[in-house]
């Protein structure tokens, strides 16, 4: 039976396909690329947002209509959206809905669906993700690695703690473990995953985190760079830091949202800093690591927010400077504290007005940052190639570069000497060596 993903959401559901591909190619499905072959189609749901929701919603009526006309057999639901409507799914017409910590058990639900179940299957409190687990990933030099799965924070607009549930990291030796495996697939990227990834270990009780996870991984002689995503700000600490700046495979790239430049808007938010403490913590971590780039998200629009607190914000952008930033316009999600609490009561017209406003500046800033790059040599790792036979990759503070080079393979390290710059990517042409 051929077996298609639709993906929605953040890389931690990219890398949930990825495992649910792996068991299912190793329990005798194929997995395709394209939903017209399918028999089996499966969405990978996110409801971060509503407009995440209404996507798949429409997917999946889509693919009912499919199903009636006899071109598709199955339909099943995984992801986020699975843990917060699984029997309203289930009513709609999916097959089966299986939930986010759950998906070590894809191939006996597909096969029980297979059989006329219709099934939900949710599993609260396991976290079944192990490096015993077979992996179909889509990229042969990069790979995405989950190590601490689900969250402890509330934050009151947040619906992830209800569909991911509470932290739960993997124990170290087995992360390392698969990062082994990863090594003889000949994979040299690695980032590590986690809703709050800087969070890893703490429940674990045993003296493990991240900078000493990062550590221990980057004795691999094969890997080259490691990533990590995405760090609460008070979850930082100054092992992290110190670790960051002097290991060379540690790529110089923090993801830091901070979702609001108004303390009064922060509190109501339930984020547990101000804004002058994520300020020292991003002046501390400028000192100790040369060049770094700090990118962020924010939440436009959040209840109450009046132009005075935006106005906060803007000056807050403007202040920091972030490498890059994530915008979105409040959206209250069912269950949540925001959505129980406080009124939606920014005017539509407005939050648009204020999310152009960010966009914009951030754009300027972006432009002004990128030119520091000019002439300058960075080391890029190919990721592939663009339409016009260049070649794209990205440096160690997440810069993308598009450049010219002869004969590469993907993974490959090479320098590049930047010529033009853009608000976006960075362009320029490989070197032999840096100073040449
Ligand atoms: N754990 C990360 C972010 C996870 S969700 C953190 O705490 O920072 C990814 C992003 O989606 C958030 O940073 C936030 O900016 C956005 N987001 C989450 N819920 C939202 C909502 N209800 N409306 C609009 N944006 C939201
Ligand atoms: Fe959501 Fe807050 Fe948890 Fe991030 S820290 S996943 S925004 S509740
Ligand atoms: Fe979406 Fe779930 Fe990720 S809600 S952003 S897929 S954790």
């Amino acid at each position: 039976m051929k077996v298609f993903f639709k993906t929605y959401g953040c890389q931690m559901n990219i890398n949930d396909t990825e495992i649910m591909s792996g068991i299912l190619l190793e329990n005798g499905f194929d997995i395709v690329a394209s939903l017209q072959e399918a028999d089996v189609v499966i969405l990978n749901t996110c409801v971060v947002r509503q407009k995440s929701q209404d996507k798949y919603h429409s997917e999946l009526g889509q693919l009912l209509k499919f199903k009636k006309q006899g071109r598709l057999k199955i339909i099943g639901i995984a992801g986020c959206g699975s843990n917060l409507e699984a029997e309203k799914l289930l009513e709609l017409g999916a097959d089966f809905v299986i939930g986010s910590r759950s998906i070590n058990e894809i191939s006996n639900i597909l096969n029980r669906a297979i059989h006329g179940e219709k099934i939900v299957f949710l599993t609260d409190t396991i976290c079944s993700v192990n490096s015993d687990l077979p992996r179909l990933r889509s990229s042969k030099h990069h790979a995405w690695i989950t190590i601490i799965h689900g969250c402890n924070r509330f934050c009151t607009y947040c619906v992830v703690p209800y569909t991911r549930g509470r932290e739960k990291s993997r124990p170290m030796d087995d992360i390392l473990r698969e990062v082994k495996k990863l090594i003889q697939d000949g994979v040299k990227e690695i980032t590590f995953l986690g809703q709050n990834v800087d969070a890893y270990g703490k429940d674990l009780k045993d003296g493990t985190n991240l900078a000493r996870l990062i550590e221990q991984a980057s004795e691999f002689e094969n890997i080259k760079r490691i990533w990590f995503l995405t760090s609460y700000p008070t979850d930082i600490t100054d092992e992290l830091i110190e670790t960051i700046a002097k290991n060379p495979k540690a790529a110089k790239s923090f993801h830091i949202p901070v979702q609001s430049g108004s303390n009064r808007i922060l509190k109501l938010m339930n984020r547990r800093y101000t804004k002058e403490q994520y300020l020292d913590l991003v002046k501390k971590i400028r000192d100790k690591i040369k060049d770094v780039s700090i990118s962020s998200d924010i939440i436009v629009g959040f209840p109450t927010e009046t132009l005075e607190d935006h106005n906060e914000t803007v000056e807050f952008v403007k202040n920091i400077e972030f490498e890059r930033l994530n915008l979105a316009v409040y959206s209250p999600r069912d269950g949540t504290v925001a959505s129980k609490y406080f009124k939606d009561d920014v005017d539509r017209k407005e939050k648009t007005r204020r999310l152009n406003e960010l966009l914009e500046l951030q754009k300027q800033i972006n432009k002004r940052l990128n030119e520091k790059y000019l002439n300058q040599c960075v080391e890029v790792i190919v990721e592939g190639n663009t339409k016009d036979g260049l070649y794209y990759g990205r440096d160690i503070r997440n810069k993308i570069v598009i450049f010219s080079g002869q004969n590469l393979s993907l993974g490959d390290a090479v320098f590049v000497k930047i010529s033009r710059t853009t608000a976006g990517p960075l362009y320029g042409e490989m070197q032999k060596k840096c100073g040449l």
